[in-house]
């Protein structure tokens, strides 16, 4: 079901609570504009809000990209105080997605690069199908990555190896991809959306509360030291337990049958 069109990309829900983003582009091989941008906060904001959503799958319309970046032809006449702003609007709702109550899988077919490898990143796991190229070549245009891609990219894989793709630019394939941790998995790109979707119906098949709190035990732990962020995981840890996901699940494996979890 389709649930909005927009310009720029697709919004469809092909099963109850599973959601397809896809950023849909073609002449400029879905690079990320305002407009586009525009639409995605405005896709966001409804998930952030839908109680019923289990899991984001982002992708690329197309086969040739996920998304090639942030639009060149918008930035290259920014003034400083146009291109922080522009950066800063799209970390703020890259951030919004890392945010997400439910997880978000990008699906990445053919070329992510640089505010494309971001926006990937801002995305739970990535899972990459046989013809994707990640990079950050933003080194090349004279820019630093400006959508989270310093932050992000050492903080994903070795921090070393960050270093060398943000500084040298370097393109890795999917089997690269997979083997430094970038990527989860390499796909054949016909089966991408089907892997997609199997892995978004594993998830909401498993207590849909129990899974918005590993999300957030992780990122809200993530600026804390290792006492504190254990210490939140013992907070959400306690929460669970006044959940009827909670009481269902453990009730269910007691008397030998699958749960029928509500999802709070
Ligand atoms: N912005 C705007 N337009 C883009 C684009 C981008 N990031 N990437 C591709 N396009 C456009 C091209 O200009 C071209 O348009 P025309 O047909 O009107 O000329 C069209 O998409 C098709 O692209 P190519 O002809 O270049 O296709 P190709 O197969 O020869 O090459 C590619 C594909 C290797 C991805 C190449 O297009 C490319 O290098 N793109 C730029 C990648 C890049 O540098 N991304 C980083 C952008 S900066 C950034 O993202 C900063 C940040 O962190 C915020």
């Amino acid at each position: 079901m389709t649930l909005a069109r927009y310009q720029n990309l697709r919004h469809e829900q092909p099963e109850p609570g599973l959601h397809v983003v896809t950023i849909d582009r073609p002449r400029a091989l879905n690079a990320l504009d305002s407009a586009t941008l525009a639409e995605l906060a405005c896709v966001v904001g409804a998930l952030a809000a839908d109680r019923t959503a289990r899991a984001l799958l982002l992708t690329g319309g197309g086969t040739k990209a996920f998304v090639a970046g942030a639009d060149i032809s918008e930035m290259q006449s920014l003034s400083p105080d146009q291109a922080r702003a522009f950066s800063w609007k799209a970390s703020r709702l890259f951030l919004d997605i890392e945010a997400l109550p439910m997880p978000a899988i990008a699906l990445v077919n053919g070329y992510a690069l640089g505010g494309g490898c971001e926006l990937a990143l801002a995305c739970d796991w990535i899972v990459a199908a046989d013809n994707a190229v990640f990079g950050q070549p933003e080194v090349n245009l004279g820019i630093p990555p400006g959508f989270g891609g310093t932050q992000r990219l050492p903080r994903r894989i070795a921090p070393g190896k960050a270093m060398e793709l943000l500084m040298t630019g370097r393109q890795v394939k999917a089997d690269e991809a997979v083997a430094i941790g970038l990527a989860n998995e390499k796909v054949a790109g016909d089966a991408l959306l089907a892997r997609g979707l199997e892995l978004a119906r594993t998830i909401a098949s498993k207590g849909p509360f129990a899974v918005r709190l590993v999300k957030q035990a992780w990122h809200r732990g993530q600026a804390l030291d290792l006492a504190q962020a254990c210490a939140v995981e013992s907070d959400l840890f306690g929460l669970a337990f006044s959940s009827p996901d909670q009481t269902e699940g453990m009730r269910a494996f007691l008397e030998k049958r699958p749960p029928a979890f509500e999802g709070r």
